[in-house]
Order: structure tokens, then sequence, then C-alpha cells
């Protein structure tokens, strides 16, 4: 086992153009040894937000014209969108943290080769619906995590809508030939920003008009992305509604800091009084900052020092001080609302004082891995006890934590919520799988090296 703080390579942040998805499959199980801190305390400027960079990646290549996108997210997730899209002809060219991206307007080339998504459910399900729209076939394909995630939820309405789609079990590798989509009316039946997207992008290329309805109103990026790429989107109510055969123009864009990375470093500040952290440039739209919500409530004082919108997007700077932190209850639409964030807010609350109830987060259990079996075996093997449930986790607060042998079960956010946790342990951690961090933050360790005051 190869200790991650002792690979230089770690420290860097992996240079983008270094990123293929293969290359961390071979070289995965790096650990990290996480040491107790006193206070996290600085100020960061994250990589742009994933679900963002991954939308507006998207609607560049079927634009007219070049996108240059700013602070593009640096996660291999955000690669593996962009590694598709070069197989579906799209030329892009990265420079620093800019992605200049030359729009080939609304039909694509049909690939050689299958699309690899790696890691990415945003890739292969947001993908699809532009794929379901092209007049060719395309395979999409996925790593072993993937290819156990259900993507039913996109080939039943890409289906009524006239794609055909091939999949084994509901589930990765896709087949799609797509073309001659007609507008279909759906209601999402699972929260799903995701779905919701791929549907309004498949929405752009059906003739008349298609309604998207969600029961439990989910991130609205994409159709912010589809109104910044000049598309015309009707919202009446939990309906959104798209009229195919409109035309993208290119857009010139800063991404906002992402604000499901900025997380873990806002509750690893949240567990110490002595903690300052300032966030710049931070994404802060409404259906994104349910966690400032969750930490305020729970006794951290953070202040907004300013806000504008760009792109439609909010982006604010804001000032977090660590305080005592109360707990409470995460359930129904706070669930859907801080689907990506519940990890790291689990894995601090036995630290707060009244503890923490996790409810209606069934969906946990089908991400890049079942997070909340994760979450419950890395708390007990610091010592916690937490009683797991099938939508959720009932963890007691006032509870003293160890430092452990963790394991990432190769998922990014379980890597890194247990860095967190490890923060404010009695001991040493070390988490198994750590590298999975590059799928949506390679520089998440050396960062939180610099910010960890010990
Ligand atoms: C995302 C939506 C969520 C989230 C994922 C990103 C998006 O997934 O968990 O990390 O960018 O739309 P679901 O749509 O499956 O809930």
């Amino acid at each position: 086992m190869k200790l991650l703080w002792q690979d230089p390579k770690w420290f860097q942040g992996c240079a983008y153009p270094a990123i293929r998805y293969s290359d961390f499959e071979m070289s995965t199980n790096l650990s990290a040894v996480i040491h107790p801190a006193k206070n996290v305390t600085g100020s960061l400027e994250l990589p742009g937000d994933k679900s963002i960079s991954h939308r507006y990646a998207m609607l560049a290549a079927i634009a007219e014209g070049s996108t240059k996108l700013e602070n593009f997210s640096t996660g291999a997730d955000c690669a593996s969108t962009l590694n598709c899209l070069r197989e579906l002809g799209v030329d892009w060219e990265k420079s620093g943290d800019t992605v200049a991206i030359r729009g080939r307007g609304p039909k694509l080339l049909q690939p050689q080769n299958p699309l690899d998504c790696g890691n990415s459910g945003s890739t292969m399900r947001m993908l699809s619906g532009i794929l379901a729209g092209q007049e060719f076939t395309s395979e999409l394909v996925g790593d072993e995590s993937l290819s156990r995630r259900p993507m039913a939820r996109i080939i039943h309405p890409l289906e009524a809508m006239g794609a055909r789609i091939t999949a084994r079990d509901g589930r990765a590798p896709l087949i799609v030939s797509g073309g001659n989509l007609r507008a279909i009316e759906y209601q999402v039946p699972v929260p799903s920003a995701q779905v919701k997207t791929a549907l309004l992008f498949a929405g752009l290329y059906a003739e008349g008009t298609t309604i998207v309805e969600e029961g439990i109103r989910t991130r609205d990026h994409g159709e912010l992305a589809l109104r910044a790429f000049g598309a015309g989107l009707q919202q009446r109510g939990k309906k959104t509604e798209i009229t195919g055969g409109q035309r993208l123009h290119s857009i010139e864009a800063r991404i906002p800091a992402d604000i499901s990375t900025a997380a873990f470093f806002l509750c690893a500040a949240a567990l110490f009084p002595g903690s300052e952290l300032v966030i710049y440039a931070l994404l802060m739209n409404p259906t994104r900052t349910r966690l400032l919500d969750v930490l305020i409530n729970w006794g951290m004082k953070i202040t907004l020092l300013m806000v504008e919108e760009k792109n439609g997007e909010l982006v604010g700077t804001i000032d977090g001080r660590g305080g005592l932190l109360r707990g409470g209850k995460i359930a129904g639409e706070d669930a859907a609302a801080l689907i990506d964030e519940i990890p790291v807010l689990a894995a601090i609350a036995p630290y707060t004082s009244e503890g923490v109830e996790i409810r209606d987060a069934r969906e946990l259990r089908v991400k890049e891995s079942d997070r909340i079996a994760a979450i419950a075996f890395n708390l007990r093997a610091m010592g916690a006890k937490v009683e797991e449930g099938d939508g959720g986790l009932s963890i007691p607060g006032n509870q003293q934590l160890y430092g452990a042998q963790l394991s990432s079960f190769g998922d990014h956010r379980i890597a890194m919520a247990f860095a967190v946790a490890a923060l404010r342990a009695a001991g040493d951690s070390t988490i198994d799988g750590a590298d999975t961090a590059v799928i949506s933050y390679p520089a998440f360790f050396e960062t939180l090296q610099k910010v960890a005051q010990r």
C-alpha cells in the first residue's frame, strides 16, 4: 500500500491534460493519512462547479461558435465529458483552468469508439439526451461503479421520445440510436436533475414542446445553462417547457466554485470554534445552498461578503466561523437538495450535541457507492454508534471518535467526508482508496493540508 501523502503527484493536484480515467484505474488504492487538527483556517479559491462544467461543455459542443470556459472543473468526471465530446467530433483545448470548445452546431459526428463516461453518471445520463437527438448509433460505457447504476430513469422517457436504447438490465453499457424525436410531457418519478437535464437537452431536438415536471424541485443548472446559450424555456410551477429546433450560441463564462466541494471544507471548519474560512466566488444558486442553511441552523456563523449574478448563476464570497454544532434532522425536500452533501454532514454528525437524523435519502444507495452503508461502516470503524435504515441513518451526538483504518469504497465523496471526520478524531486515520478524490477535486488532500491547522 502506498501512502498518498508520500506521493508528490497528489500534492500538485493532477494536471488536467494528464487526466485519463484509465490511468486512475491502474493506480487506485493509494491511501491518505489524516492527522487531527486544532482548527481549519484560510481562504480558498476552488475549481468550477462540476454540475455546471458538464452542462456548459455539452451545450458548447452543440452551439454555433467557440465557447470559452474559465475555472472549468478539474475533476476526472468533467474530463470524461470532454473526452466523450472529442470522440463526437468536437474540438477543444485546455490552457490552465480554461477550456475553449469549438461548437459543431446541433449535429455531432458518429463516434468510432465507445464513449467512455468513466465514473460519471452526469456524463452518461445527460449526454444520452443529446445522443438521442443524433441520427447515428453510439455506445456509452462506464467503469464498474457506473455500470451498476440505474439508467432506466433516462431510457424510458428518451424511448418515449423516439430514441432506441439497449442496455443490460437497465444499466450500462447503453447503445443509443437517435433521431426523429417527438416532444413528450413527462413527470420525473425520482428527483433527479440529471434526468430533467437529459430530457431538456433531448427536447432541443424534438418536434414540438417537451414538458418536464418535477415532484421535488432539483438543481436548475440545466435550465439556466440552456438560457445562457440562447434557448427559450418556459417555467410554470414545477414544469419546465422547451420547444425543439432552437439553435444555441457560444458563451464566455467563468464557472463559480463548486459548492459541493466547498462543503467538505466548510464542514471541517464547522468542527472547531477557532476556525475561520473564506471561500471566494462560490456558487450560490439557491437550489444548491441548502448546506449553508443547515450549517447556520446547526450553529455555524456564515457571512455572505458579496454576491453577483453571472449567466443566471449567483456567485458570492462567504466567511465561515466554527462554533458548537447542534445537529438536527434532514428529510423530505432537504434530503434531495443535500444529496451530495449528506456524506460529509453524516460524517461530522457524531460531533454535534444533539445528533443527526437522515431520512428519505434512499437515492444515496445508488450513487458512486452505497453511501448509506459506506458512511455507517466508516463511522463504526471510528467507534461511533450509528443506526442504518433503508433510506437514512440515525447518528447520536456527543460522541468521541478514534482514528481508524477507513475505506473510500471507491467513492470520492466518501473519501473526502471521512478525511473531514478524521480531523477531530483522537489519533491518526488512514483512508484507503483516497485517490478517488480525483473524480471531483484532484487537489483535495493538498488543500485540506493547507487549511487544517495543527
Ligand atoms: C447532479 C445531480 C445529482 C447529483 C450529482 C450531480 C447534476 O444526481 O447527485 O452529483 O449535476 O445534475 P441525480 O440527478 O442522480 O440526483
